[in-house]
């Protein structure tokens, strides 16, 4: 198996917001360099363009709406996030929960814009839905363990390895990630040891004191 792929969501943290958005990215950046682990940020859709124009690494929007230009007030247009600078977005994040139709719209806007897809899913039936509908990636984040520091990878490492067979079953050009609780080096061995392809994370890195010490101690099993 190659390299983990890292996602961190910045969601609304205060220390992922505005400039703090642009210094987690470098530290990332940073990371990503001194290990070629790809690792992706999702900041909150304003400090999308800051953040892609300030430092050279792959920004994901924490939402898309499965909408096209007109009249969507309100609405995240995805030739607008892909102009801003994003290469990819999450979908139906557990905290942005969509129906199955809004998802495969958003997919649909997202494969349109040449986003790279990311559909969050909370157990192991909703994730072969969702890789049913040909994401580049699912992530299943079981809902409980999310910004509980109990990581997924040990608490229930039955729904990642469950979303792994099930993913494999229905399509195995999907991808998965898992996340919830994930912060150590151990909790990212872990998930890679039940088949998954990385992980999906925020507030172990996000809230840290020093996000790059954060995120070195996070692939140093890899
Ligand atoms: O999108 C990542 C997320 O929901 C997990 O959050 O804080 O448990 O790493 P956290």
């Amino acid at each position: 198996m190659g390299l983990p792929f890292i996602v961190l969501n910045y969601k609304t943290y205060l220390q992922g917001t505005g400039q703090g958005a642009v210094e987690i990215a470098k530290a990332c950046k940073a990371v990503s360099e001194e290990s070629g682990i790809e690792i992706a940020v999702a900041p909150q859709l304003p400090d999308i363009y800051r953040v892609a124009s300030e430092v050279e690494l792959p920004v994901f929007s924490q939402h898309l709406d499965g909408i096209g230009a007109g009249s969507f007030t309100g609405h995240v247009f995805g030739k607008s996030i892909k102009e801003a600078g994003a290469v990819g977005t999450l979908i139906n994040h557990s905290e942005k929960r969509l129906t199955l139709a809004e998802i495969e719209a958003s997919l649909k806007a997202a494969k349109e814009f040449g986003l790279r897809s990311i559909i969050c899913t909370n157990n192991v039936p909703t994730t072969a839905a969702a890789a049913a509908l040909g994401p580049d990636y699912v992530a299943i984040e079981p809902p409980e363990l999310i910004g509980s520091g109990i990581p997924v990878s040990k608490a229930d490492p039955e729904v990642v390895s469950g979303s792994v067979e099930a993913v494999a079953k229905i399509d195995p050009r999907v991808k998965v990630l898992c996340g919830a609780g994930i912060s150590k080096g151990e909790d990212l061995r872990a998930a890679l040891d039940l088949g998954s392809q990385g992980v999906l994370l925020a507030s172990g890195i996000v809230k840290a004191a020093d996000p790059k010490a954060a995120l070195e101690d996070l692939i140093r099993l890899v």
